[in-house]
């Protein structure tokens, strides 16, 4: 641990540290002084909770953890409650604590309910105040027996307190808190980030789920972003299912994920976010018009093209729990469009593996045509015992009649039929988005306790010739044949309507978004698994990097051991977004692994593995 005076300078030595102390509250533009009221409060107790203070940053390496002396008194956590109006859980228990008989609410028949498939609903994880559907970057530390050959039940890598929030004074709150007392913050919306950043070991959670409000504005006008229009302005608990049906109900849509329940207005719009429509209106950042915020410094804000504008530039992309949090968002709604969509499959069982293998050859030559034309495509690719399956999950057309979207699946089309490969392309063609939306996408799964995922965002210098083409599926073959589960989006993510913003500068001149991911047996030890992971980073990772060089990954859907994160994450916008970060979170009140300024701070995970289990410290050297 480091001494006290050698700590205090290695964070007041360089000029990013100095400055931000005199500079952290020029650029908060207007306030909108959401004040919570602190006159009941004792003067002892009061410093917790005022804004806009510099934290004490005299306390140890780490953040501040039970067991340490400056861990918050009983009082403390009971004024944080009182001062919400009640809205404070404390010791949060996890879903599977019912199977333990150890665990307060044991509950053996509740257990017995949770099937492989009741588990994996990611409705049954939405819900909870704590739950992430990423048990693996969680720690695993508390899963149903039954399912999983689980250890035992401790919280792990959940928080302690969750301030179950409804109103930005909540928020307020929590955040003032947590950096007046340096007890370690995270926001968890649905839990759906791949890489875990929605936990946090004895953290106070920030839990948006309830910030459920949906208003529709018919005329909104910012000259700045040329836009005027309908929006919506949202709450950022708000989930795809629920801005998809709202938006139904005007005869509009709204850029937002395929998955059912992902959390649309929070972690995903922040960190760029990909759509079925984001071949024609880009991606979900892109549509932003506005945030309401709560800052580090515990302000209720706008940010917009004319308040606060360089946190509205970072809102837009620069990722989650990192400079901010939403309590609001105004995004455009677009109007409503036909769609033709197509699922169907094929699989190296019928085909033998020659067959197949030149059906997905022959494939890869129409993906710059379909993202031209605006088209999203879900395709998976998935090894079982020596065999491969394709399937378009599905691929979905808006805009397109069911004309146009035959013909521009015909080339591949032929091909296939020349192969001999037997398929049904059942393709649909629907009135509304909604519709398709709907009957399209799959309601996707909690991640399995043994895998983990990587990504690249494939560009269009992988597509420009034949031999290049050529390498790219070579690359994907030889991952599938290694057992690598697979999924792609074929898709071009439109450049932004709005003008600069944060998203991954990556992003503009992709064709395919994919996903590669490695499995693990399930009783590996923690040296295997580690072992396993960094093999997947250095060699089946490492090959889709090196043809691809210069390209990056995304942000939300990723591995936790992604090197240079910074730039895969972000391409060309890190440097000013490390700026930024310094600027207006300059004691770090938030983080996110892999989030940007990150490199300062480390999850020392009891078991040596990249998960949430473990106090977060800072790295010394950064
Ligand atoms: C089944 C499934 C389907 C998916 N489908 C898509 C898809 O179609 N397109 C796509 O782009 N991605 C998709 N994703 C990835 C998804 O975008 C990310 O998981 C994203 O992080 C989800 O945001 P969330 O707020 O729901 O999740 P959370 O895990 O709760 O939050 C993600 C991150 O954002 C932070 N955060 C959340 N809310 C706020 C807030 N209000 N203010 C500040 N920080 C906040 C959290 O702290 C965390 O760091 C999918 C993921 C899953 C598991
Ligand atoms: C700052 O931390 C030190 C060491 O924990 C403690 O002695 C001091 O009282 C704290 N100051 C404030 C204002 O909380
Ligand atoms: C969180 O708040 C919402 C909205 O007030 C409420 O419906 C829900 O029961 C609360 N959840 C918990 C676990 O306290
Ligand atoms: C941006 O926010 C400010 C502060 O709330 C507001 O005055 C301004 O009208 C907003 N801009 C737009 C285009 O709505
Ligand atoms: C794959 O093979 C293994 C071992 O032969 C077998 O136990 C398993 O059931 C097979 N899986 C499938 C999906 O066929
Ligand atoms: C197809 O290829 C896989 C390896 O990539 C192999 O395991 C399998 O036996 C092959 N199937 C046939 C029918 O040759
Ligand atoms: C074709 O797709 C539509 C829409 O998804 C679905 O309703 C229909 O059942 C499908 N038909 C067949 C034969 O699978
Ligand atoms: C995991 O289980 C398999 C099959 O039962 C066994 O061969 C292997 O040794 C086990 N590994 C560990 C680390 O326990």
């Amino acid at each position: 641990m480091a001494s006290l005076p050698v700590l205090v300078t290695a964070l007041l030595a360089t000029s990013t540290w100095a400055t931000p102390i005199l500079s952290a509250n020029i650029n908060i533009g207007s306030s909108l002084n959401v004040d919570v009221d602190l006159k009941g409060v004792t003067s002892t107790l009061k410093s917790l909770f005022e804004p806009n203070t510099i934290p004490n940053i005299t306390t140890s390496r780490c953040k501040v953890y039970p067991g340490d002396a400056a861990w918050p008194s009983d009082d403390a956590w009971t004024q944080l409650n009182d001062l919400s109006g009640g809205r404070l859980i404390a010791d949060p228990t996890p879903l599977a604590a019912v199977c333990y008989p150890d665990q307060p609410g044991y509950d053996a028949a509740r257990c017995a309910s949770y099937t492989t498939s009741e588990w994996q609903r990611s409705y049954m994880h939405m819900h909870d105040p704590i739950e992430m559907l990423s048990p693996v970057a969680q720690g695993m530390t508390c899963l149903p027996p039954n399912l999983f050959d689980s250890q035992g039940c401790s919280r792990g890598g959940f928080p302690k307190y969750v301030m179950n929030a409804t109103e930005p004074k909540h928020v307020q709150l929590a955040v003032n808190f947590a950096r007046n007392t340096g007890v370690r913050l995270i926001v968890k919306n649905t839990g759906h980030d791949f890489l875990g950043k929605s936990g946090g070991k004895d953290a106070l959670s920030i839990w948006t789920h309830w910030m459920k409000d949906i208003e529709y504005i018919e005329q909104y006008t910012d000259s700045e972003l040329g836009y005027s229009g309908p929006v919506f302005k949202s709450g950022t608990g708000v989930q795809a299912f629920e801005i998809y049906k709202a938006a139904h109900e005007k005869g509009r849509i709204v850029v937002g994920g395929e998955g059912e329940t992902v959390g649309v207005m929070g972690g995903y719009i922040q960190g760029g976010g990909h759509s079925p429509l984001t071949g024609l209106y880009g991606t979900g950042a892109d549509n932003v018009l506005a945030f309401e915020a709560v800052t580090a410094d515990g302000e209720f804000v706008v940010a917009n093209s004319t308040s606060n504008t360089d946190l509205f530039w970072a809102l837009r992309g620069g990722g989650g729990s990192t400079f901010a949090v939403a309590t609001s968002v105004t995004v455009r709604a677009h109007a409503d469009l036909e769609v033709t969509a197509s699922r169907f499959g094929f699989s190296s069982a019928q085909t033998g593996n020659e067959t197949f293998w030149a059906a997905i050859r022959s494939y890869v030559d129409s993906w710059v045509a379909n993202a031209d034309a605006g088209t999203y495509t879900y395709w998976t690719l998935i090894p079982t015992n020596g065999t491969f399956a394709f399937a378009f999950s599905p691929f979905f057309a808006p805009g397109k009649s069911k004309k146009e979207a035959t013909a521009l699946l015909q080339p591949w089309f032929s091909q296939l039929n020349e192969l001999g490969v037997e398929f049904d392309p059942n393709i649909t063609h629907f009135d509304h988005y909604y519709d398709a939306w709907r009957s399209s996408f799959p309601l996707e799964a909690v991640q399995k306790p043994n895998v983990a995922t990587g990504s690249r965002l494939f560009p269009r210098g992988n597509f420009e010739t034949a031999e290049k083409r050529q390498e790219l599926f070579e690359h994907i073959k030889t991952s599938s044949e290694k057992n690598r589960v697979q999924v792609h989006f074929n898709m071009q993510a439109k450049d932004p309507a709005g003008g600069d913003n944060a998203v991954n500068s990556h992003w503009r001149p992709m064709v395919s978004f994919s996903m590669q991911s490695v499995r693990w047996p399930i009783n590996s030890t923690a040296e295997q698994i580690l072992k396993i992971r960094k093999d997947f980073q250095d060699v089946d990772m490492q090959s889709w990097r090196d043809i691809s060089p210069g390209a990056g990954g995304y942000l939300a859907e990723a591995d936790r051991m992604e090197p240079n994160f910074g730039d895969a994450f972000w391409g060309d916008k890190y440097p000013k977004l490390l700026e930024l970060k310094k600027r207006l979170d300059p004691y770090d009140v938030f983080f996110a692994t892999t989030g940007v300024g990150s490199e300062r701070w480390k999850v020392e995970s009891i078991d040596g593995l990249p998960n949430e289990n473990g106090k977060l410290c800072r790295v010394e050297s950064a």
